[in-house]
Formats: structure tokens, C-alpha cells, sequence
């Protein structure tokens, strides 16, 4: 699937940070359930490659990578079974990584510069990152203008309440978020509640 395609899969696409490999499948099985098929398994732990392998047998289950800093990390996600990745930022050598990957890469920018060096190297979908704190709503439709080919997935601070006014954006796919997947739930495996925390977001 291309970038694109995935980011039109589902409105919101979880933020995951898988502390015990256990939570992994019954996790993902939730966010399907509820309606959030496209997952991105951050590469904040020591079991997220483990949990991107066990993820993907999900059924629907559309399993990315995140936190990806290095051409290291990106290699290693896609052979575990990452369909797309997502950086926080785009570095010249994982701009390459990605050129030589089969995956899409979604790279992060938070300013004008940023997304026109993405756009030197190829990429017209973009994660908005931090969004909230790079400027939210008024930054994304500020950049609608002299950069029109460009479409965002904002992810960073990003909340129940205002996720809608972001989705309304023309230049807005999908958005990112940890809400959908909070901590508190995941530990102690209340997996309804995250269904329906994931079917809340979808509506
Ligand atoms: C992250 O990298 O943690 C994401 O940007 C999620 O941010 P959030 O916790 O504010 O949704």
C-alpha cells in the first residue's frame, strides 16, 4: 500500500508503546475491533520489533513503525513485517533508507524549510510533528497555501476534543495519537475499553 492509501485506511492512527510483549495481539485485536486498523508500534521498547512481528498476523491489522531514526531501525521494522514507518524527522541517510525500501516512509517536519527539504527528496505526505506545539490548526492551513501538494498526518498533542477540528482540514488524512491505546488501559488489559475508546474515534 502506498502512504496514501494507509493514511486514508482510518482517521486516527494509534501512537502504540508496547511495554510486555504479551499485550501485543490482544492490543491490536482492540484497535481493529474498534474500528482503527492502521497501527503505529513506536520503537520505544525492547519488545517493539517483536511486537510489530506479532502484530501483523492481526487480522486487518495494518502494522507500521515509528520513532524510526536510523536506516538500522527502518531495515530491521520492515523485515519483521512493518507495512510503513513514521520519523519524528527526516535525516538525509534515512531519506536514502527509504528511497531503498519497499515500505513508505512517513517523515515528520514542523516548518516550512522541513517540509520543502521532504519535499527535495520526494515525500508529499508528511507527519505533522509536534503538531500542537509546531502550531496545530493555524500552521496547517498556513501551509496549505504556498505548499498545496502536500498532505499531513499532525501527530503530538493531539486529544479527544480537538482531533475533529484537525480531520476537517482539507490538507489533513488522518492523524496520530496515544490516546486511543493509554497506558493505564494496556496495563491492566481492559481491551473493551480501548475498543471503545477506538470506536469513539472513528465518529
Ligand atoms: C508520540 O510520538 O508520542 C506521538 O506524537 C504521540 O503524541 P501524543 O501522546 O501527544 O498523542
Amino acid at each position: 500500500m502506498d502512504i496514501r492509501s494507509i493514511m486514508r485506511s482510518a482517521p486516527v492512527i494509534p501512537v502504540i508503546v508496547v511495554e510486555e510483549l504479551a499485550h501485543a495481539v490482544p492490543l491490536a485485536r482492540a484497535l481493529v475491533a474498534g474500528g482503527l486498523p492502521v497501527l503505529e508500534i513506536t520503537l520505544r521498547t525492547p519488545v517493539a520489533i517483536e511486537a510489530i512481528r506479532a502484530m501483523s498476523e492481526v487480522p486487518g491489522a495494518i502494522v507500521g513503525v515509528g520513532t524510526v531514526t536510523t536506516p538500522e531501525q527502518l531495515r530491521e521494522a520492515e523485515d519483521a513485517g512493518a507495512r510503513f514507518a513514521v520519523s519524528p524527522g527526516l535525516t538525509s541517510s534515512l531519506a536514502a533508507a527509504a528511497r531503498a525500501s519497499r515500505i513508505p516512509l512517513l517523515p515528520g517536519v514542523a516548518t516550512a524549510s522541513e517540509a520543502m527539504i521532504a519535499m527535495e527528496y520526494g515525500f508529499t505526505a508528511l507527519k505533522l510533528f509536534p503538531a500542537q506545539q509546531a502550531g496545530g490548526i493555524g500552521m496547517l492551513k498556513a501551509l496549505a497555501g504556498p505548499l498545496p501538494q502536500l498532505v499531513f498526518c499532525p501527530t503530538g498533542g493531539l486529544t479527544p476534543e480537538n482531533f475533529r477540528d484537525f480531520l476537517a482540514l482539507p490538507n489533513v488524512l488522518c492523524v496520530g495519537g496515544s490516546w486511543v491505546a493509554p497506558k493505564q488501559l494496556v496495563e491492566a488489559g481492559d481491551w473493551d475499553g480501548i475498543t471503545q475508546l477506538a470506536r469513539a474515534a472513528t465518529v
